[in-house]
Order: C-alpha cells, then structure tokens, then sequence
C-alpha cells in the first residue's frame, strides 16, 4: 500500500520523538511492504522563527495532501511569559485544528502492568485502567467570540456549541463504545452551563440510534474526583473542548508517564497523531525525551487511517516489551539504567527487523 504521511516534528521534543517514530514507521513499511511517502512541513515556534507565521499555507498544503500526519509538539518558552506577543505557537495548533476541521480528540488512557508502581497513584487503584477521551476539538470556548474592551481592563471568552458540533463528536464516542464495552459518559456542567444543556439534551436524543450503549451523564466536577478514586469505572467518555483539555492532562497521570499516552485528532479531511505531553523544553535536544508516546500515536495511525491492524499491533506489543525489559528513558526507569530517545526507538527497530 502507498502511505501518503505528513510530517510536523514542530518544537521543543517534537523533532526528537517525532525521528524515532519515523524510524518505526519506516521499518514497519519495509516489513510489511508499504511504500511511504514522507512530506515534511514547518509549525510552531520552528515555523514563526522560519517564516513568521505557526501554520504556514505551505503546511496546510501538505496536510490537505497527505492520508494521515505525524505531530510532535509546538511551544516554546519564550512566548509563556509574554502576554504581549502578536504571534504564538499554539496559534498554529488551533489554525491548523480548525482549518482541517479536527474536530475529535481521542485520547486513551491505559495502564502498563510493569509500570504500576510509577503511578503516584495507588496500584490497586489504578490497576485494570483502560479509558478513552473524546474530547471535541474545533468549538467551545477555545473558538468562542474572545477580546477586550478599549481601556484593556476586561477581557472575555465566549464558550459556544450548536447541535451539529455536538452531534459529530458524540457520534464518535457511541461507534467507539459500541466497539469497546458499550459504556459512553457525557461530561458537562448542565447544572450551571447553558452549552451544557445543550449537549445533554443532543447526546440523549442520540440514545435511541444506539440501544446497545448504556450513557450516564456526569458533571465535570465530580468527573475530577472519580477520575482518580475510581478510573477503571470509566470507558468512553465524550466531553466539551475545554473540559476535555483539562481531564485529559490529569488522566495521563494515571498511566504513570504523560511520556506515554497517544492521541489522535479526527475530521473530515486527515487525520493527525501526536504525543500528548507537549514540547517539554527543558528536555530539548538532550536525548532524553520519552518517544513511546509518539510511537504509540504512529501504531493508532496505521489502525485508524490505514486499517492495518497486524502493523498496529506490532509497535504496541513492542512498546509493552520495550517497557517490560526496562528499555525505557529516564522519566520511568527509576533506580535502574535509562536509555537513550534514540536507544530506545532502535531497541524497537531491531526487534522488529529480527522478526
Ligand atoms: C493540548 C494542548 C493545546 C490545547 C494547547 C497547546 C493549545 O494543551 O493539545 O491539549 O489546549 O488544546
Ligand atoms: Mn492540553
């Protein structure tokens, strides 16, 4: 099969974690016989520095073109602390989300048995997790009417759904619990929200077209608390864009590294695969990066863009081995030997090119 895949290593980690992830992809190809054709494109800060803009046309260009894309991560640290800056990196994620109409997040969270201790959790709590996010992405208070008035003293942000946006998303969420356990939670704060009541009223009214799935509705709030008593009493879990940034980052924390969960960004046109864990500057150009999360994202793009599930399930079987044998960097090995970002990425080339 030809592979079209755009490439967006972007800033901070992204380009190391993003190479090892292409090392896989490449030798999977060679595996299983696939012709990849590789197209990379600039973001982020990389993109601002380059030519002054996060999301270049050039880069959309690519992205329109291309059957699935590779993301590693945008930010840069000397935009954070300057509430003045015209331009910033993220601007370049959200243009790109919007532009592509990504408008699902899936974000699984997962245990790995050998990692159990890692969690600043309890074991016996978290043992057994396997939740997935989907976390609408286009809409919300992240694309909502924002500004300030004339004399800069006021500031708002404006949180907005209509059906259609909630639709889709939920939509999404039943046809993945349908595949799963057939559990689906809505997360709102429909006591408070009016765009809240609005997608309690949508997701149950799309109750009758799925009779097999069983939906409970929650409030945001109590999703925090439960999240962490009890995250194995969760499966698909549909939510809004912000609420959904916010539960997502405090579920990576579950499976013991944010270096480890993968996500995937869904919609009409293409779709994108990125780590979940951000730029993570101070760790630029150290070698010391976590690439499984990316590696694992790269395994969910050849299930869910390629269907080609053998190829998927390769990487993930050798992701848990790799994490098994203690092949890991510095973020989980502990009081043992840490490896290498690219250690790591060639441990699992090998194995793959040995089978
Ligand atoms: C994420 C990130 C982004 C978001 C930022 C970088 C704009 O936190 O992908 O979760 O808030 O969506
Ligand atoms: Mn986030």
């Amino acid at each position: 099969m030809e592979l079209k895949i755009g490439l967006l290593p972007g800033d901070g980690i992204g380009p190391e974690v993003i190479r090892e992830a292409v090392k896989v992809v490449d030798v999977i190809a060679n595996k299983f016989s696939h012709d990849i054709i590789w197209k990379e494109g600039l973001v982020g800060a990389a993109a601002i520095d380059a030519i002054g803009d996060p999301y270049p046309n050039e880069t959309h260009e690519i992205c329109l073109d291309s059957d699935a894309i590779l993301f590693g991560a945008v930010g840069d640290p000397k935009y954070d602390n300057d509430p003045t800056a015209k331009v910033r990196p993220e601007e370049g994620l959200l243009r790109m989300r919007k532009k592509l109409g990504l408008y699902a997040n899936i974000r699984p969270t997962y245990t790995f048995d050998s990692l159990l201790e890692k969690s600043p959790i309890k074991k016996s709590i978290i043992k057994g997790t396997d939740l997935v996010f989907v976390r609408e992405l286009t809409g919300g208070i992240y694309f909502g009417k924002k500004g300030r008035n004339k004399t800069n003293d006021y500031a708002f942000d404006t949180c907005e759904y209509n059906i259609d946006e909630i639709t889709r998303l939920a939509k999404i969420g039943f046809e993945l619990a349908l595949k799963r356990s057939k559990k689906l939670c809505c997360i709102d704060k429909a006591n408070v929200l009016e765009t809240s009541r609005l997608w309690r009223q949508t997701v149950q009214s799309l109750e009758k077209d799925y009779p097999n799935v069983e939906v409970s509705y929650e409030f945001v709030d109590a999703v925090a608390m439960r999240l962490i008593h009890s995250p194995s009493y969760y499966d698909v879990m549909i939510t809004s864009n912000l609420f959904g940034d916010i539960l997502t980052d405090e579920a990576s924390v579950i499976s013991g590294s944010m270096g480890l969960m993968p996500s995937a960004s869904v919609g009409s046109e293409t779709s994108i695969y990125e780590p979940i864990h951000g730029s993570f500057p101070q760790a630029k150009d150290k070698n010391i990066a976590n690439p499984l999360a990316t590696i694992l994202s790269a395994s969910m793009m050849f299930e869910r863009s390629f269907n080609l599930q053998n190829e998927s399930n390769l990487i993930r079987d050798l992701v848990n081995e790799s994490i098994a044998n203690n092949i890991v960097t510095q973020d989980l090995s502990g009081d043992s030997k840490s490896y290498t970002t690219a250690e790591v990425g060639d441990w699992i080339v090998n194995k793959i090119k040995s089978l």
